[in-house]
């Protein structure tokens, strides 16, 4: 990955306006010009309605909730990060990266302007890596805040920003990016290159040959059709006291995802370069906790990468595959891969003996359908977990609903001249049947491999999160323009803090 071009730019500054209903009528006693305006251009100051009047460089940015679906709508709340993405964008066409925060709603927290600022920075960014410079939107904000605000960023919170900003476009890059530069083959050096520098980081890496000798049958059955064969990352970050909390990160890494032989259909696989936004999403968050440092919390980032190909090599419907749990699965389409890498990821995750496991993956289209392509769907096995989990990412604003996994369709998942499939005896709720699936994989206690020595088998607390919709749109996403989001990672890395503040 090369460094991104960016945009010209021209020197002038734009002034922002967050305006509340209140500020609003403010504006309105005292200046009769702007009403004029207001009325003018119809602009009623509702949250992400923009304003913008080239001629005085100012653009005003509503922040008014319609309160209609407040109780029934937890996300119905001012998100600063999406007000700022909002702003970005409606300045996308402007040549001017300095902006001037000039006033903000009276009650808005430091927190608040954080995630305004970085929203901003994050909706001003394009991955434009292949674009003619010439044509490039990508823009590095220069923002602000204006002396009349009273909440001072310190150089704490600026070098935090950053750091935040920097994860978010990893993340975002490496789902856009194409799979001829990142797939099996290329990514140990991309790890390599992020991760080679710190001293409290170790990398470790498993090929095809050490795959099969450890017995990770699913992922190399996976990614055995193609020519860069699959490839096991586990980064260890070590934090600065004793290790008192352990957490695991488990990302999908389909670097392409074709199908395999049952190949995906018109229209389907395009997009699929993205099916590694599980992995791209932990490496963002494993790279900003590298940066950020922690205390007492001890981070496993575990992504099994492989390319989902056609060739006389691949594995195929009918297959049973033994996977390292010992468990085995009846391949009933090649195109649910993803939960077969996950298996085998998962299971090696519950062998460093974790607090808790988290894992993302663009797993199902049925998550799409059910949720949309706004919204991440999390499952679980860990009341508790899950309650931790959803409570941060509705304060940091990553949109995601709670998908329950009702034990009656367990039976879905069971094989039946092996113990599971990788699709579903039922036609609906795909999304539920994956997460089914993968919860097998958590728990020692069904594990039956010889090999594996487990002292104490049990279950761990775990959380899926499936990110297919979130995490990448071809029309408007939660950045309000096309693309990679980077959804999940401010919400995983502020859990994280929490669970090592509490440690
Ligand atoms: N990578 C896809 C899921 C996906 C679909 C991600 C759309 C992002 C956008 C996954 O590997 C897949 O193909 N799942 C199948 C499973 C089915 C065959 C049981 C699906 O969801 O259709
Ligand atoms: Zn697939
Ligand atoms: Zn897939």
């Amino acid at each position: 990955m090369n460094n991104s071009v960016k945009a010209k730019t021209i020197d002038a500054v734009i002034s922002v306006h967050i305006v509340t209903k209140s500020v609003l009528e403010q504006y309105l006693q005292q200046n009769i010009h702007l009403k004029e305006i207001f009325d003018m251009y119809s602009f009623e100051g509702s949250y992400k309605e923009t304003l913008f009047l080239p001629e005085s460089k100012i653009v005003y940015v509503g922040a008014t909730l319609k309160s209609r679906t407040q109780h029934t709508d937890p996300y119905n709340k001012i998100d600063y990060f999406e007000l700022g993405a909002t702003i970005a964008n409606t300045l996308s066409k402007t040549r001017i990266n300095s902006y001037n925060i000039e006033s903000l709603p009276i009650d808005t927290s430091k927190e608040q302007i954080k995630h305004l600022i970085l929203g901003m920075k994050q909706g001003a960014w394009e991955f434009d890596m292949y674009k003619n410079p010439s044509s490039s939107k990508n823009k590095e904000l220069n923002i602000k805040l204006s002396t009349e605000l009273d909440i001072f960023l310190d150089d704490e919170d600026i070098k935090e920003m950053k750091i935040f900003h920097d994860g978010l476009i990893l993340t975002r890059s490496l789902v856009e990016d194409i799979p001829e530069e990142i797939n099996p083959s290329t990514i140990a050096r991309i790890v390599q290159s992020h991760f080679g520098g710190f001293e409290n980081v170790r990398i470790q890496e498993f090929g095809y040959l050490d795959l099969e000798e450890m017995g990770m049958n699913a992922i190399n059955a996976v990614g055995r059709g193609s020519d860069h064969k699959p490839i096991l990352t586990h980064v260890t970050i070590s934090p600065s006291g004793g290790v008192k909390k352990r957490i695991c990160l488990v990302g999908k890494g389909l670097t392409y995802d074709s199908g395999g032989l049952d190949i995906k259909t018109e229209g389907y696989m395009k997009t699929m370069k993205t099916d590694m936004a599980g992995s791209s999403t932990m490496f963002g968050v494993a790279k900003i906790i590298t940066e950020l440092g922690l205390m007492h919390t001890e981070v496993h980032w575990i992504s099994a990468f492989a390319e989902n190909m056609i060739g006389p090599n691949s594995y195929k419907s009918d297959d049973i595959i033994t996977t390292y749990s010992g468990q085995t699965v009846e391949v009933h389409n090649t195109d649910a891969e993803g939960r077969l890498t996950l298996a085998d990821a998962l299971s090696y995750a519950t062998l460093q003996d974790p607090d808790y496991i988290i894992d993302a993956a663009t797993l199902t289209g049925a998550c799409i359908q059910a949720l949309s392509d706004y919204y991440t769907g999390l499952m679980g096995n860990d009341a508790d977990l899950i309650r931790q989990l959803t409570d941060i990412f509705r304060s940091e604003g990553e949109r995601t609903m709670y998908v329950e996994m009702p034990e009656v369709l367990r039976p879905w998942v069971q094989g039946s001249i092996a113990d599971l499939i990788n699709t579903s005896t039922g036609k609906r709720a795909g999304h539920i049947t994956a997460g089914l699936f993968l919860s097998h994989f958590v728990d020692q206690r069904l594990f039956r491999n010889s090999k594996l020595t487990i002292d104490e088998p049990k279950s761990y607390p775990w959380v899926h999160l499936d990110i297919a919709g979130s995490s990448y749109n071809d029309s408007r996403n939660s950045l309000s323009k096309q693309g990679a989001t980077g959804q999940g990672v401010r919400g995983i890395v502020k859990w994280i803090q929490t669970i090592d503040q509490n440690a």
